[in-house]
């Protein structure tokens, strides 16, 4: 089976056949009828054991375009609670012929485990700290259609790097299609190392958004911090947060990102947010074409195995 675990695994060419489907499929999600019977038949299990908005309810509205049966499960109301394991409720979602499996878990790791264990597709909706690689890929797609190009473009990625498996999974991605990445944030938040994956990294926001072309900012994962969180919210909001002022440094025609959910006043205001260089809400739309092209290149197209 074919499975997309992270961005990671993916080669250039991987990524620029995912974002070429994705823009070809994209139309059906403005049509009237949003439907074509392509994954008729097939049955997509969304499992979620963490909280999400965008992208449990993107892939399940990509399936329904694509005419697959969709099912959710949470596991906040399945039998999770009651202390199954992952290996059993996967064996019993097995049992029930799913042909793709879409998981977000805690762990990092956890899709891979899945992906070792269940005769079907597996696709990575978010591990642990580890990577988000629709995420990066939806990221990818409304950074190209912006910007008619991804290659020689400069983004600046800010915010809370350690936990940030979007920044890690836009890491892999970005630097395979030529981009140059800088990564900035808090000591306390930035991995050690990290430029070993071919990132620039600052610590001064200012620097680090200067002359670039796209500014991504991060949410601060306070569920996974530890006890103490260094800066302090307020601190970080004036070293780390984009306000207009900070935004002129980049690019006349920069780009403004974030994967959501926001927190308003402290990585990012709403006056940018709701800018006019903010493309956070066309983020959103791309997820669904980015997943109606995963769902369908793994249940049949011709991406190459991850
Ligand atoms: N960007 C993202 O993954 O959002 P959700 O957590 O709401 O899915």
């Amino acid at each position: 089976h074919k499975h997309i675990l992270g961005t990671e695994q993916l080669s250039r060419e991987d990524i620029e056949l995912i974002l070429d489907t994705a823009d070809s499929l994209k139309e059906i999600n403005s049509r009237e009828i949003k439907k074509v019977p392509t994954l008729r038949g097939k049955t997509i299990v969304n499992l979620f054991y963490e909280a999400s908005t965008r992208t449990r309810t993107s892939f399940e509205i990509a399936g329904k375009r694509l005419s697959a049966d969709t099912i959710n499960m949470t596991a906040s109301t399945s039998s999770v609670t009651k202390g199954e394991t992952l290996e059993d409720t996967a064996k019993n979602i097995q049992a029930m012929k799913p042909d793709i499996i879409v998981m977000r878990h805690s762990a990092s790791g956890a899709p891979h485990y899945l992906a070792e264990r269940i005769d079907c597709s597996v696709i990575n909706a978010g591990d642990g700290a580890h990577e988000h690689p629709s995420q990066a890929l939806l990221d990818l797609l409304t950074i190209r259609q912006h910007k008619g190009k991804l290659e020689g473009l400069t983004v600046a990625i800010v915010g809370d790097i350690t936990h940030s498996r979007v920044a890690r999974s836009d890491l892999y991605a970005m630097t395979k299609m030529g981009m140059k990445v800088r990564l900035c944030g808090p000591g306390t938040m930035m991995p050690p190392g990290i430029e070993r994956l071919g990132a620039e990294v600052f610590t001064d926001m200012d620097d680090a958004v200067r002359d670039a072309d796209v500014v991504m900012m991060l949410r601060i994962q306070l569920e996974r911090q530890g006890k103490t969180l260094l800066p302090t919210l307020r601190e970080y909001a004036r070293l780390y947060g984009l306000n207009p002022a900070r935004l002129a440094l980049a690019k006349p025609d920069a780009i403004v990102m974030h994967p959501g959910p926001l927190n308003r006043g402290v990585e990012i205001s709403s006056y940018v947010a709701d800018g006019k260089q903010s493309v956070i809400l066309d983020q959103v739309e791309n997820g669904v074409a980015v997943r109606m092209a995963l769902l369908y290149l793994v249940a049949g197209g011709e991406a190459s195995e991850s």
